[in-house]
């Protein structure tokens, strides 16, 4: 029998943004800790954008330090380019706005993996929008608020996840 936790058995989410440079990688980094906090060997987690802009680098510098201010690090995420092979690996894939989701669906457009793509913040305990808004060009602020909206919607995504799969894949 397999063992748990084995990378047949895992659960793998896919946060998606525009750039992969602020707001998917913020949610990768802070879903991780979340992830490793409470022992969950089944999820898998990674990040990408729609666009290549940004492929190959680190987190903005902006997302970085406001991640570091609450404890969390993106620094070992590298910016990559959502793929058409990601729809066939990736059981959850999250969009952090509405032009990202419709970039996504776009790449499906058979949509075989419908079910598989839906708006990240659908799971916001406290939703003002259906978008994460983009931080780029404003001001250091967006960054903070940014992170506030992704924290909350990321426990309570994970809370989620837990209650679908947590008692089958322990
Ligand atoms: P992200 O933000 O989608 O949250 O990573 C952006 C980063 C870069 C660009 C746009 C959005 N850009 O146009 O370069």
């Amino acid at each position: 029998m397999a063992t748990k936790g084995t990378p047949e058995e895992r659960v793998k989410v896919l946060f998606v943004c525009l750039g992969n440079i602020c707001r998917s990688p913020l949610a990768e980094g802070i879903f991780r800790a979340r992830v490793e906090a409470a022992g969950l060997p089944w999820l898998e987690i990674d990040s990408a954008g729609t666009g290549a802009w940004h492929v190959g680098e680190k987190p903005d510098s902006r997302m970085r330090e406001t991640a570091r201010s609450h404890g969390i690090s993106l620094e070992s995420i590298r910016a990559r380019k959502l793929s058409e092979e990601d729809l066939w690996t990736y059981d959850h894939i999250y969009a952090m706005d509405r032009s990202n989701l419709e970039d996504i669906r776009f790449l499906d457009a058979s949509e075989t993996f419908h079910d598989r793509v839906e708006l990240f913040r659908k799971y916001d305990p406290n939703p003002d929008s259906l978008d994460v808004p983009d931080p780029y060009y404003g001001g250091r602020d967006g960054f903070e608020t940014v992170f506030r909206i992704v924290d909350r919607t990321c426990a309570s995504l994970l809370d989620s996840l837990q209650t679908r799969y947590g008692n089958e894949l322990k």
